[in-house]
């Protein structure tokens, strides 16, 4: 039976809203449509607000839920509109949700828990379709970290009999997903890799005013502080054990803030500060490599990340592999959750117990039902 389905994330980098449509055919899953909607920028400010401990509290998270799920509805209208999409041929929507806070392994002394926020029922409500949310709670509720649950996506898409890939995202995290030739899932590594965009961001935001470094070209026009970059390589995260993640926890405003500090004491220029972070991402990808695997063959790159030449010229002198920018380097994680989506339907356990630490193999994700018949 052919049937289609909706993918919608929306990632840590806040850069917003990633939609596709894909097809379903038996276990082959094909990519229709996608495009991303940006977040407007006073959606960005009321999430950053929501999710850091000093300026949130829960009247804006109660009705933040509810907002972000008006953006997911406005997104997609406009995704149906410009693709002209029948809703009818569409069997269920899956949402990844906004992350607002991930605290998995009891961290700092708290429950594991992780919140995703946008309402599926505003979802369910204004398509009249099933909306599958709320991915990472089962596998948090059997003992797991909840993330990363895209290593299952990569091994049904990737998996090869012959090379050893290393399919590498960079979002706002960095993280990797290694498949070993001819392993099976229990053979999956996956781990964070260190940082990705999000301390570029942050910088270029403080000295350019500016969302992201476009390709990498202002850190291409500095040179790289080889003193402080050693130091940020000595940093306890990329010599920890596996399995392992991070997040803006750690690379916190006040990180990065030590960072351009030290730099300036340097006499580092604007173009050489952002030299070094975004070479900082590219070696730390590099050493963590060093570090936890060995044998690879391909590494594809995905992720907005991939776009940054700078990084990526840096990767491809320094691995003893073939790198390649993938192809649907923007698209994976919303075509990951649309897939994900199809285990919940086919109630098909779709996390990588190995990598995310949980007891057991479970069926993700919640199903909230269309709330009315048509007839
Ligand atoms: N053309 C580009 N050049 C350099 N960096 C880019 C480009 N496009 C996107 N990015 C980076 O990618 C980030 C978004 O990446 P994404 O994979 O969507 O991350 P997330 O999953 O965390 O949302 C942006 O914040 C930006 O840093
Ligand atoms: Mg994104």
């Amino acid at each position: 039976m052919l049937v289609k389905a909706i993918g919608m994330m929306s990632g840590t980098s806040l850069d917003g809203i990633d939609i596709c449509l894909i097809k379903i055919k038996k276990h082959k899953y094909q990519m229709l449509a996608f495009k991303s909607y940006p977040y407007q920028k006073q959606l960005v400010d009321k999430i950053k607000e929501a999710s850091f401990l000093d300026t949130s509290n829960v009247q804006k998270i109660c009705s933040l839920n509810y907002e972000i799920a008006y953006a997911y509805v406005d997104a997609l209208n406009e995704f149906i509109k410009e693709y002209q999409i029948i809703m009818d041929e569409v069997a269920y929507i899956a949402i990844h949700g906004q992350t607002i806070w991930h605290n998995p392994n009891q961290m700092n002394g708290y429950y594991s828990s992780t919140l995703q926020i946008g309402e599926p029922t505003v979802i369910a409500y204004a398509f009249n379709k099933k909306v599958i949310s709320n991915f990472r709670t089962m596998d948090m509720a059997a003992g797991g970290s909840g993330a990363p649950l895209i290593p299952f996506v990569d091994y049904v898409l990737y998996r090869s009999k012959t090379k050893n890939i290393a399919l590498q995202n960079i979002g706002g995290i960095g993280n990797v997903c290694y498949l070993k030739k001819g392993g099976s899932i229990s053979d999956i590594i996956a781990f964070d890799t260190g940082p990705g965009n999000m301390l570029i961001d942050g910088a270029m935001q403080k000295l350019y005013h500016k969302a992201y470094d476009e390709n990498g070209q202002i850190a291409g026009m500095g040179t790289i502080n080889q003193k402080v970059l050693n130091y940020l390589l000595e940093d306890d995260y990329l010599n920890e054990p596996l399995p392992k993640s991070t997040g803006r926890e750690k690379y916190s405003n006040q990180y990065l803030d030590n960072i351009i500090e030290m730099l300036k004491k340097e006499k580092a220029t604007n173009p050489d500060i952002i030299a070094t972070i975004s070479a900082y991402t590219a070696y730390s990808i590099i050493k963590e490599y060093k570090i936890f695997l060995k044998d690879i063959d391909e590494v594809l790159v995905s992720g907005g990340g991939a776009h940054n030449e700078f990084i990526i010229d840096i990767l491809k002198q320094n691995l003893n592999a073939k790198v390649e920018v993938m192809e649907n380097m923007d698209s994976l994680e919303a075509f990951g959750f649309a897939i994900l989506g199809d285990m919940t339907i086919k109630q098909k356990p779709a996390n990588v117990p190995s990598v995310t630490g949980a007891k057991k193999a479970v069926i993700l994700g919640n199903i909230t039902n269309p709330p009315y018949h048509d007839n």
